[in-house]
């Protein structure tokens, strides 16, 4: 468990480029692992979650090599070709490893054994596995609908039409994964839009998938026995990544950085709405597409925060920015009140007590209610900080990441009892954060 102390050595200069898209990184994989043929990956993100995806691709018959120069390379198995795995599939931290692969073999006749760590190991799985039994897969959950789980996939697999209860992406992606190996058509509703990085890639492996609206709501369709053709996939950077390097340029003063190859999907974009409507100054340059996908640099200049009410409709599209945006709140002018993130009790952590507890102890003006924080902003006096006492990270990579981002604004530093979990998602941040400070 290695603590450090994250504090201020000035401003963020220059210009960086943030690691690879976790989301596109697993779906790349899997996609590529289904497709008969050689698929390559560029910008793969080689994070620890993504690692756990290839590991479990492996174990399921892909051949996944990594070259030389960073390419990734992937001989599929073709849909309905996976194998079973003779040992357990350790998903380590990664809940998008877990319900994605157990959509994808839930419609294979195999059986598989899903473990993880201990905070994978608290998160609900029933989520998925109500759809995925409605198509005849059976599971052996953990109380509560946990892992470890032993899963039996379907023979012969049904199609479903499932309206989402939550609002999934995983859950969505897990129905629809288990869909392409179903015959017949399997419908996925979503009430409210969630990213759509698996439709978007799976058109590009080939996969035929219709999405229309019904009553207002999205419909996707997919066909089953699909063919995935071998497709080469270029990741563009993350988003969730770079919104630690925003929010850190926004609030040290005399900030002034270029994130280069951002991804900029509409359904990942909330963070950048939400920053400006609180004040903060971000510049996108030289608009593109890469890998199917929207990306631009962004410029973020230091600005002054004013708190803003955030609406709850834009939750799912920075769904896993809230920590960092409490973060960039605290050091607002003005009081920020969000509502609507009951799911941020089931993500790595209990994101909400995380970050009110993590933010209290530097110093911070939080209350807790049950779906969101409120927090009164300093009007950018630094935070305290927390020298003395070492916030809880809970094995959550955001949450230690967004509280190493506060201890910039701070006067004492921020001590992190536990950087290790940063290498799921963001190998890379701390000597990121340093590069961007020199
Ligand atoms: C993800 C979906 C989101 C997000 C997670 C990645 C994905 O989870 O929080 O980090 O890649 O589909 P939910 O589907 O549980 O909202």
């Amino acid at each position: 468990m290695p603590a450090q102390t994250f504090a201020s050595s000035g401003p963020l200069k220059g210009t960086i480029r943030v690691p690879g898209d976790k989301s596109i990184s697993h779906r790349a994989l899997m996609f590529a692992g289904l497709a008969v043929g050689t698929s390559r990956i560029e910008g793969l993100l080689e994070g620890e979650d993504v690692l756990a995806t290839a590991a479990a691709m492996r174990q399921l018959g892909a051949d996944i090599e990594r070259e030389e120069n960073g390419t990734w390379r992937v001989n599929g198995v073709g849909v309905g070709g996976l194998l079973g795995p003779h040992e357990a599939l350790d998903m380590g931290n990664s809940g998008t490893s877990t319900r994605l692969l157990m959509g994808l073999l839930a419609s294979h006749a195999l059986s598989a054994t899903f473990i993880g760590d201990a905070s994978l190991s608290g998160r609900p799985m029933n989520r998925v596995i109500a759809p995925l039994s409605q198509m005849g897969a059976t599971f052996e959950a953990s109380a509560g609908g946990t892992l470890p789980l032993m899963l039996r996939g379907a023979s012969p697999p049904v199609p479903i039409r499932y309206r989402l209860p939550v609002a999934s992406a995983q859950v969505k992606s897990a129905v629809l994964l288990a869909g392409l190996n179903t015959p017949g058509i399997t419908t996925v509703i979503e009430p409210v839009a969630t990213r759509d990085h698996t439709e978007r890639m799976l058109k590009g492996f080939g996969v035929e998938l219709e999405i229309g609206e019904e009553e207002g709501e999205r419909a996707i369709s997919v066909r089953g026995e699909a063919d995935l053709t071998p497709c080469d996939v270029t990741v563009p950077g993350d988003p969730s990544s770079a919104a630690f390097f925003i929010v850190a340029a926004l609030i040290v003063p005399g900030s002034d950085v270029i994130i280069e190859n951002v991804g900029l999907n509409p359904t990942r974009a909330g963070i950048g709405a939400v920053l400006r409507q609180m004040g903060g100054s971000i510049e996108e340059l030289n608009p593109r597409e890469v890998g199917g996908e929207p990306v631009a640099d962004l410029r973020v200049r230091h600005s002054s925060l004013k708190g803003i009410e955030v609406d709850p409709a834009l939750a799912p599209s920075l769904i896993d920015e809230f920590p960092v945006l409490f973060v960039a709140a605290a050091l607002a002018d003005g009081t920020t009140r969000t509502t609507g993130l009951e799911e941020l009790r089931v993500k790595e952590s209990d994101r909400l007590a995380a970050m009110a507890t993590a933010l209290a102890s530097a110093g911070a003006g939080v209350t807790e209610q049950e779906d969101g924080l409120t927090i009164e902003g300093t009007a950018g006096e630094p935070l305290r900080g927390s020298a003395n006492a070492e916030v809880e990270t809970h094995l959550d990579h955001r949450i230690a990441m967004a509280m190493a981002i506060a201890g910039l604004a701070s006067r004492d530093g921020v001590r992190v009892d536990d950087t290790a979990p940063i290498a799921t998602s963001f190998p890379s941040f701390t000597e990121l954060l340093e590069t961007a400070q020199r």
